[in-house]
């Protein structure tokens, strides 16, 4: 298994010959950026690239991939062309392509970026055992940092306002998910609008456990097909209208922050889906801090003019440094059975939004009486069928094949966290 030996051979970087890597393929992030690389004046700068890759996580290391010292030059071309160096703990690590996508998504969704190439390098005996240093005392503190485990993907589900079918979207993919057999994540965090529990059939108040010393939220947990949805919300926190008003700012920002850090979420969690507040920048920032590898999805409405509100929410997102996985058109054309469609709120919104910001557009669900009865009744109508349905799949397919895949750990001969787990254990004996 452990194919990891020191190599006190060799001392310094090996840097093998330039290995171009185009943003093609999966990285559609990097589409729209075409044609935007032109003048020097749009180019990121260093810290721009360095910003975007602390969201870029080391599965195996559980840590961002700049603060394990994995990142070396960055050239930024007139052309567009952003080339870096990034040296791999272990050359024939599997993990490579993971990191490869991760960082064409990120560093290709940077304002003025033509495409990603790479240099590949192994790092030297002395930077694996920084690295190594490194990782571990990230593992320590990580209690203190959030209960959302490393190898979870978490998804900000975003708009510009209310309305627009945010929380629908949330718990939709989130019932698809689980129908696939995963684990999911749903933390409410539109304290206004808390809608989440209703729409997945979950009430009541959170329970509590003490483990280890630390007392934890336990999230409402309901199993959908071979999958499970663990739901937590800011509706489960306070009791009626006053006190949520007076939830504002800061304290929801501490809500929130309180349901990264104190819920038991589980070890198996595979997606997080957020569902955030309309339009609120501290809310995101608060996340952002505790969570950079947050990745956003901005459900926008057919109508041009909603799309406008739409690209606040996605530059809001890019100035914390998040990366945009995607945009949801949602409440489009309605489809009578005789075959005929009624675009009532407008046409075209989400394919703009999607170009504005050069980013994919995952999907358009029209609307559909099933989805909203199914927000009242709570039982989300992808669990039925019907077009709707359909396009709620479909967008969950797409999420997990290629917008906001899983990290692929398994087949990676190096469990190198689990030996940094096993040497702080070691060490406290
Ligand atoms: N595709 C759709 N078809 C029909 N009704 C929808 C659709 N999407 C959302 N709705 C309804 O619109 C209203 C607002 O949706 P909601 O998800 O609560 O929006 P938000 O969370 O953005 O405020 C709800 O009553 C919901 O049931
Ligand atoms: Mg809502």
């Amino acid at each position: 298994m452990s194919n990891r030996p020191p190599d006190p051979a060799s001392d310094q970087v090996s840097r093998p010959p330039i290995e171009p890597a185009t943003a093609g393929g999966a990285a559609s992030a990097a589409d729209g950026a075409d044609g935007t690389g032109a003048s020097p004046g749009d180019l990121p700068s260093d810290a721009d690239v360095r910003g975007v890759l602390r969201g870029v996580i080391d599965p195996e290391l559980g840590s961002d991939i700049v603060d394990l010292g994995m990142v070396g030059d960055v050239d930024i071309a007139p052309t567009g062309r952003v080339t870096v160096t990034v040296a791999l703990t272990t050359a024939g690590c599997p993990l490579r392509s993971q990191l490869q996508h991760d960082i064409v998504a990120r560093v290709g969704s940077l304002p003025g970026v033509a495409d990603v190439g790479f240099h590949w390098a192994e790092m030297t005996a002395a930077q694996r055992s920084t690295a190594m240093s490194k990782a571990r005392w990230n593992v320590a503190q990580q209690p203190e940092d959030t209960s959302v485990p490393v190898a979870a993907k978490v998804i900000l589900i975003a708009s510009g306002k209310g309305g627009v079918g945010k929380s629908s979207v949330t718990v939709n993919l989130a019932a698809a998910l689980a129908a696939r057999g995963l684990t999911v994540g749903v933390l409410d965090a539109d304290i206004w609008g808390f809608s989440v529990p209703r729409m997945l059939g979950v009430a009541g108040r959170l329970g509590a456990e003490t483990r280890d010393g630390r007392k934890q939220m336990v999230p409402h947990e309901r199993r959908i097909g071979a999958g499970v949805v663990r739901v937590v919300s800011m509706g489960f926190l306070v009791d009626d209208e006053e006190t949520a008003l007076m939830w504002r700012g800061l304290m929801l920002n501490r809500g929130v922050q309180h349901f990264l850090q104190d819920v038991r979420w589980g070890d198996d969690l595979d997606y997080l889906l957020v569902d955030m507040p309309p339009g609120t920048g501290d809310v995101q920032m608060g996340v952002a801090k505790l969570l950079p590898r947050s990745e956003v999805v901005v459900v926008t409405t057919p109508a041009l003019a909603a799309q406008k509100v739409a690209v606040r929410a996605a530059g809001m997102a890019r100035k914390s440094y998040l990366r945009v996985a995607g945009v949801v058109e949602n409440m489009s054309a309605f489809h009578c059975e005789h075959g005929v469609s009624y675009p009532l709120f407008g046409e075209g919104g989400g394919e703009q939004l999607a170009r504005d910001a050069g980013v994919p557009l995952l999907g358009v669900v029209p609307l559909e009486p099933s989805v909203s009865a199914g927000g009242d009744t709570g039982v989300p109508a992808v669990m039925g069928d019907g077009p709707a349905a359909d396009a709620f799949r479909a967008i969950a397919d797409r999420i997990v094949e290629e917008a906001v895949p899983l990290a692929a750990m398994a087949g990676c001969s190096a469990r190198m966290l689990d030996a940094a787990v096993a040497a702080l254990d070691a060490a406290d004996a």
